[in-house]
């Protein structure tokens, strides 16, 4: 079987330190890059079809309407075939102390039996948040692993932690 690597990011403003600063690749790509690097497994951007603004102002206060919505945002796209992979990693930035709505949508879409999840989050600070528990309610038929919560400015220094986890409990 094979693993999968499905992961939400944005890139535009986002702050760091403190600061706005405009990015090309976000915080949980730069981490989901790394699992599939460790684990040989195959990568898949879970993407909205309408972005959240590049605005960090903006994204915000739109995040913040899908979730008290309860929103299901439409994606781009789906993996073609789920039914290779019985492990899948799943990441997303922390918004609002859970997953972005779209990684909702992409929860709702799969049959989750007989598949392992590991979650791995990107924060400012809240680490995994409700996260484990989001998926728990929303991918019921799936065993979730423990997760991996990395501080957005910590990022490009992650790779040892990644390795860590992926040893102790990734496989
Ligand atoms: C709409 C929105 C809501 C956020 N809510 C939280 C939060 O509740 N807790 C937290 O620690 N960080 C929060 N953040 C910060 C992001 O989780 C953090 O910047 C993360 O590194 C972004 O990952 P990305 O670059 O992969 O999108 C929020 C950011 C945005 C844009």
């Amino acid at each position: 079987m094979k693993k999968l690597i499905a992961y939400y990011s944005r890139t535009g403003e986002n702050y760091f330190g403190g600061k706005l600063r405009t990015i090309t690749e976000g915080n949980t790509a730069k981490v989901a890059k790394m699992i599939a690097e460790i684990t040989g497994g195959d990568l898949f951007e879970i993407r909205q079809k309408h972005p959240y603004s590049d605005s960090y102002m903006t994204c915000i206060k739109e995040a913040q309407k899908d979730l008290k919505d309860n929103a299901r945002p439409e994606l781009v796209a789906l993996p073609e075939n789920m039914d290779q992979y019985d492990e899948v990693w799943i990441g997303s930035p922390v918004y609002w102390g859970t997953m972005p709505m779209a990684v909702f949508t992409f929860l709702d879409a799969i049959d989750w039996s007989g598949k392992t999840i590991h979650p791995f989050c990107a924060h400012e600070g809240s680490g995994l948040g409700r996260i484990p528990s989001g998926l728990a309610r929303e991918a019921k038929e799936a065993k979730i692993a423990s997760g991996l919560a990395v501080h957005g400015s910590e990022v490009d220094q992650a790779k040892s932690l990644v390795e860590r986890w992926i040893s102790e409990d990734g496989e």
